[in-house]
C-alpha cells in the first residue's frame, strides 16, 4: 500500500469511536501511520451518524470542509450509519470522494482503499449480509486505562422513531469466549476499565439462544485479574432481567452506573414508539436497581415531541423525572427518519414546540442532576486519574465508579492509577475533591 498517513473523523455514538478505533488499527496493520491533522493526511475517513438529521448535516459539511483543504491526491472515504443509509447517493453531495462504506463492511477498509489506489472509480460496499466478523477486531484504545469491547452487532427492536435497524443490521451476539479473550488480551495490555457496547446489551446471547447471557457473560468477566470496572451500553428497559440487576451487588468490578433510555414517560406514547414497556414498569425496575444496589447512578435518554405528544403527555414525562430523579439525561427533540415507523404518523409537533418541551425538561433535569452530584459532598470516591484537567493546569481529572468526572489537584505521574478522593464540590458537569493522604487512605480502609 502506497499510502503514508491517515485520519478519522468521528461523529456520533461510543459505538462509532471504537468502529474507528478498530479501523485505526486495521490501517495501522497495513503499515499506515495515524497523524492527527487532516491536511497532512493521504487518507482521510469520516464516520458518520444519522441517528438524528442535525447528525448527518454535521457530518457531510465536515466531510466537504475536509475535502476543500486536503492535500491533492487524497483518498477519502465515508462510512457509518449515513454511508449505510446514504450510498452513492454521497458522491452527488460530496465531489472528490472515493468510496463510501457501510456498518458491516468496517473489516474491509483496507481492500477498498487499494483499490481506489488501483484506479478503481467510486466504489460502495453497503451489504448488510450479517456479516459479525469486524465486530472483534482488537482495537488499540484510544485512551491507556480504557478501552471498548464490542459484544453485539444490530438492533431487533425497531422503535418507531429509530432507523438503527435499518442501517445496522440483525441483532448478532459474539461469542462468548471471543469476548472474554479479548478482555484478558486488553487487560494484560495494561487495560483496567471496559465498556461492553452493543445496541441493547441485555439481550446478549439471544441470537445464539442463551437466556441469561448478558449477566452470564457480566460473572465471566467480574473473574478475569486485572479489570477493576466494568461498564456497559446501551440497556433496553424491556430486557433488564432481575438476573441482571442482581449483578451490582454481586460483581465487584461491575460500576454501579446504568444507562436506561425511557423516552417517555407518558404510556400511550411508550405505546406509539413501540417500546413494549409502560411507565410504571420501567419506575418498577428502577425501584428495584435502587433496592438491590442502592446508590446506583441511573442515566437515560429522552425525546422531546414525539409525533402527537400532547402537553399532557409531556407533563407525564416530567412527573416520571421528578420521581426518579435520574442522575443525567441526554434529551432531544423528535427528528423524523426516513423509513422508520414513526415517519409516517400524523401529528407531528412544531419545531417551536419541541424547543419550549426541551428547555423546560432540561431545566428541570439541571435541577435533578446537581442535586444528585451535591449527595456526593463530603464523601469520598474512588477515582481512576486519566489525565490534565480542562480547568485548572495544576489538577488532574479522573472518573468515579458512577462515571462522574472529577477534578482535584494531583501531580501527573498519577495518570492511570486509581486514588481515593474526597469530594469538597458539586458542579453540574463535575465534581471538585482532594486526594485523601495515605494516612486518610489507610483509615478509610480499616474502618
Ligand atoms: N429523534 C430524536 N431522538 C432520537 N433518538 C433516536 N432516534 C431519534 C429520533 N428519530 C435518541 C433516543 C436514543 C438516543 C441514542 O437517540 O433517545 O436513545
Ligand atoms: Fe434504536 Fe430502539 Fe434499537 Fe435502541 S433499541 S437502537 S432506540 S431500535
Amino acid at each position: 500500500m502506497k499510502q503514508k498517513s491517515f485520519y478519522i473523523k468521528t461523529f456520533g455514538c461510543q459505538i462509532n469511536v471504537h468502529d474507528s478505533e478498530q479501523i485505526a488499527e486495521l490501517l495501522i496493520r497495513q503499515g499506515l501511520k495515524p497523524v492527527k491533522d487532516a491536511k497532512r493526511a493521504d487518507l482521510i475517513i469520516v464516520n458518520t451518524c444519522s441517528i438524528r438529521e442535525k447528525a448527518e448535516q454535521k457530518a457531510i459539511s465536515e466531510a466537504g470542509k475536509l475535502l476543500k483543504r486536503a492535500k491533492p491526491g487524497l483518498i477519502m472515504g465515508i462510512g457509518g450509519c449515513m454511508a449505510q443509509k446514504e450510498g452513492s447517493r454521497l458522491l452527488r453531495k460530496l465531489n472528490g470522494l472515493d468510496f463510501v462504506f457501510g456498518t458491516q463492511a468496517i473489516g474491509r477498509v483496507p481492500d477498498l482503499v487499494r483499490r481506489v489506489q488501483e484506479g478503481a472509480d467510486f466504489i460502495v460496499d453497503t451489504s448488510l449480509n450479517g456479516n459479525a466478523e469486524s465486530i472483534g477486531i482488537l482495537a488499540i484504545p484510544g485512551q491507556k486505562t480504557s478501552a471498548f469491547v464490542s459484544i453485539m452487532q444490530g438492533c431487533d427492536n425497531y422503535c418507531a422513531f429509530c432507523v438503527v435497524p435499518y442501517l445496522r443490521g440483525r441483532e448478532i451476539s459474539r461469542d462468548m469466549q471471543g469476548v472474554l479473550d479479548e478482555i484478558r488480551s486488553l487487560a494484560g495490555n495494561g487495560i483496567r476499565e471496559v465498556t461492553l457496547l452493543g445496541q441493547n446489551v441485555n439481550s446478549y446471547g439471544k441470537s445464539f439462544g442463551r437466556e441469561g447471557g448478558f449477566s452470564a457473560l457480566l460473572r465471566q468477566i467480574g473473574q478475569i485479574d486485572g479489570i477493576e470496572r466494568v461498564r456497559f451500553t446501551t440497556s433496553h428497559p424491556k430486557d433488564l432481567a432481575e438476573d441482571i440487576m442482581f449483578c451490582f451487588a454481586e460483581i465487584e468490578n461491575l460500576c454501579e452506573h446504568i444507562h436506561l433510555p425511557v423516552q417517555s414517560g407518558a404510556d400511550r406514547v411508550l405505546e406509539k414508539m413501540n417500546r413494549r414497556y409502560t411507565s410504571g414498569d420501567y419506575l418498577a425496575k428502577v425501584e428495584k436497581l435502587r433496592e438491590i444496589c442502592p446508590g446506583i447512578c441511573i442515566t437515560t435518554d429522552i425525546i422531546v415531541g414525539f409525533p402527537g405528544e400532547t402537553e399532557e403527555d409531556f407533563e407525564k414525562t416530567l412527573e416520571l423525572m421528578r420521581k426518579i430523579h435520574f442522575d443525567g439525561a441526554f434529551s432531544f427533540k423528535y427528528s423524523d427518519r426516513p423509513g422508520t415507523a414513526a415517519e409516517k404518523l400524523e401529528g407531528k409537533i412544531s419545531d417551536s414546540v419541541k424547543g419550549r418541551r426541551l428547555k423546560v425538561l432540561q431545566a428541570l433535569q439541571d435541577m435533578h442532576t446537581l442535586e444528585r452530584n451535591r449527595e456526593l459532598e463530603g464523601g469520598i470516591q474512588q477515582v481512576i486519574v486519566e489525565g490534565a484537567s480542562k480547568n485548572s493546569g495544576s489538577d488532574m481529572m479522573g472518573r468515579t465508579r458512577t462515571n462522574r468526572i472529577v477534578n482535584f489537584p494531583a501531580e501527573p505521574h498519577l495518570i492511570g492509577s486509581t486514588v481515593s478522593v474526597r469530594i469538597t464540590q458539586a458542579y453540574l458537569h463535575s465534581l471538585r475533591g482532594e486526594m485523601l493522604s495515605e494516612r486518610e487512605v489507610f483509615q478509610c480502609c480499616c474502618k
